[in-house]
């Protein structure tokens, strides 16, 4: 399954629609950078891999658009589209990063304005690519930390809808079934978008891993009564120290699991750490709209009285101490983490 890809016969992006599934599945085509920011902010494609991608072909999409500017003003209009696009979700780093790798294009002058739009697609097809070997990269080291009759609880989605196929936490649980080992999903429903109930319930589903879709508020029970052997999630930035910004509900997971011995793993690439960042505390946390809260029914009758007021963080910061490893491309690494960082591969970093 691919999530979001280049269309040649169309020179446009194709990708899909999550705010349709688990109902219908149906994909979207976009046409320029614009469409782009909507597709994001609307979060029909959303999950932070699949956000740097989409980021880089955004831009691409836009520089097609823009064809036939003047040098000099097509690269002003697309450091604007950059900035749009960047911006569009300000959490997860790599919708930046992705951006950022293809921006470096347009800002090399030895490249002419006739090839620039098939320079900016190599790299944002190159991109897509290498997410997938990256992500089957995590999912192997992911898999080997999971034994044979595990039950893990499993928070938001990070299968293949969140990247461009495979995922982060989601591919590592597919690929240890798919490698013959038993395993059984507590899925948290992750209020309030349901990308748990909606989206890794559906996931599950198409590759017949078993599963039980459950209240966030339930996962402490379960913990607690011992029948959780594994906490896994994704990221959508972490800072040097190993302070996790993930979505939202994940520290309350993690702290319970914490307090009862359960391990806890997030897996995420390298495109998802911040090595500018010294600790998580400045990590931007994106509150969504109220209506994505209030908007629940509950058999049929609207739950939340006109006007109340809520709050929406749609991220949560879970401090390194709660964690017990990264699962990473390169590798499983274990706290310290800033230490242990020097085994990673900088010249890929974010930031850098
Ligand atoms: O708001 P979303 O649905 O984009 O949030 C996604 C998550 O929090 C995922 O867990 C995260 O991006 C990491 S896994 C691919």
């Amino acid at each position: 399954m691919r999530t979001i890809e280049w269309i040649e016969t169309s020179r446009t992006v194709r990708l899909i629609d999550q705010r349709k599934l688990p109902n219908q599945l149906e994909y979207l085509t976009i046409l320029n950078a614009e469409e782009m920011v909507r597709a994001i902010q609307t979060m029909a494609i959303r999950g932070a891999p699949a956000l740097g991608v989409a980021g880089a072909f955004g831009l691409v999409l836009e520089a097609q658009w823009a064809r036939g500017k003047r040098v000099n003003d097509l690269r002003r209009h697309l450091h604007k589209a950059a900035d749009l696009l960047s911006s569009s979700r300000p959490t997860a780093v790599n919708l930046a990063w992705g951006v950022n790798r293809v921006l470096a294009l347009v800002d090399d002058n030895s490249i002419d304005e006739p090839e620039l739009v098939e320079r900016l697609l190599a790299e944002s097809q190159l991109m897509a690519e290498e997410d997938i070997v990256t992500n089957l990269r995590m999912a192997e080291f992911g898999a080997s930390l999971i034994n044979d009759g595990d039950t893990i609880v499993h928070h938001c989605n990070t299968g293949s809808l969140a990247a461009v196929d495979w995922g982060t936490a989601l591919g590592a649980i597919r690929y240890a079934f798919e490698h013959g080992k038993k395993i059984h999903l507590l899925i948290d429903e992750t209020r309030p978008r349901f990308q748990g109930a909606r989206l890794t319930a559906w996931e599950c589903e198409l590759y017949g891993i078993p599963f039980d879709v459950i209240p966030d508020n339930a996962a402490g029970y379960f913990i607690h009564h011992g029948d959780v052997n594994k906490v896994m999630f994704g990221a959508d930035r972490v800072a040097a120290n190993g302070d996790v910004v993930n979505k939202v509900g994940t520290y309350m997971l993690s702290l319970a699991a914490f307090t009862d011995d359960v391990p806890v793993y997030p897996v995420f690439p390298f495109s998802t750490l911040d090595i500018s960042l010294t600790d998580g505390s400045k990590i931007p946390i994106e509150e969504r709209p109220a209506e994505e809260v209030t908007a629940v029914s509950y058999q049929g009758e609207t739950v939340y009285t006109m006007g109340t007021s809520v709050r929406n963080p749609a991220f949560d910061l879970t401090p390194n101490r709660l964690i017990t490893a990264w699962v990473m491309d390169q590798g499983i690494i274990y706290p310290p983490f800033s230490q242990n960082l020097s085994r990673c591969n900088y010249n890929n970093a974010p930031n850098r």
